[in-house]
């Protein structure tokens, strides 16, 4: 049994990698598996959220009690967020977005009669600062993969995206983080930081539900 903190409140999360069309049948992608959202969104719902799941392509099954939309591209992921979000409490971004977009995705596929070939590509729009850019934004929550000073490049990207709050986790660790069933991560906010070790994804979600809800609260309380 747990506490139903997040009873009665509406949140959305992004999971997964995104695909970036380069033709019909290529695409541009990266290795995230969508765990640590899925787990997030598990978690959510365990502690009485009601939870959509904007996920990109991955091979996890969807929670039960779980609205999953699907998406592909970075753009069809913030079309997605942009429906979702007007009305939800809170917003947690743990896709891994592709940062680029092939300029001009070709009708067909691309024959190899040259010896070599140039692909444009163009920047991506950013979700989760999007969300946290709207007037009546959510409570938002970004994720940070960083190699080197964690805890400047997270409150940096807070800032920068005006986030309530950042989830750094130090991606040149091993055993940990990318496509591992195990996580360990600092959470930042405008005035203090967490440590948490090293833990199941599950259990490491739903301690981080139990931080946002707590941190949701004080909010609305201001
Ligand atoms: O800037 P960076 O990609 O490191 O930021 C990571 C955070 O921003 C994650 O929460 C990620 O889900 C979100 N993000 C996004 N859309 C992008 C890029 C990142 O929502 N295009």
């Amino acid at each position: 049994f747990l506490p139903q903190v997040m009873a009665g409140k509406k949140v959305v999360i992004t999971a997964g990698p995104t695909q970036e069309a380069i033709d019909p049948v290529r695409y541009i992608s990266n290795h995230s598996s969508g765990k640590m959202g899925y787990a997030l969104a598990h978690a959510a719902q365990l502690l009485g959220a009601q939870v959509v799941l904007i996920s990109g392509p991955c091979a996890l099954k969807t929670p039960l009690g779980i609205t999953k939309i699907a998406v592909k591209s970075a753009q069809q992921m913030l079309q997605a967020a942009e429906r979702y979000s007007p009305n939800c409490d809170v917003f947690i971004a743990c896709a891994a977005v592709a940062d680029y977009k092939v300029s001009q995705v070709a009708d067909q596929k691309i024959k190899k009669h040259q010896h070599q070939v140039s692909l444009q590509l163009e920047r991506n729009p950013d979700v989760l600062a999007t969300i946290a850019q709207q007037i009546e934004k959510p409570f938002c929550v970004g994720f940070a993969a960083e190699t080197q000073d964690v805890a400047h490049y997270a409150k940096d990207k807070m800032q920068r995206k005006n986030l309530d709050m950042i989830v750094a986790n130090d991606v040149s660790q091993q055993n940990i983080g990318f496509n591992s069933e195990e996580n360990a991560v600092t959470v930042f906010w405008h005035n203090g930081e967490q440590n948490f070790p090293t833990m199941h994804k599950l259990q490491l979600a739903i301690q981080l539900i139990q931080l946002v809800a707590k941190h949701y609260e004080y909010k609305k309380s201001q």
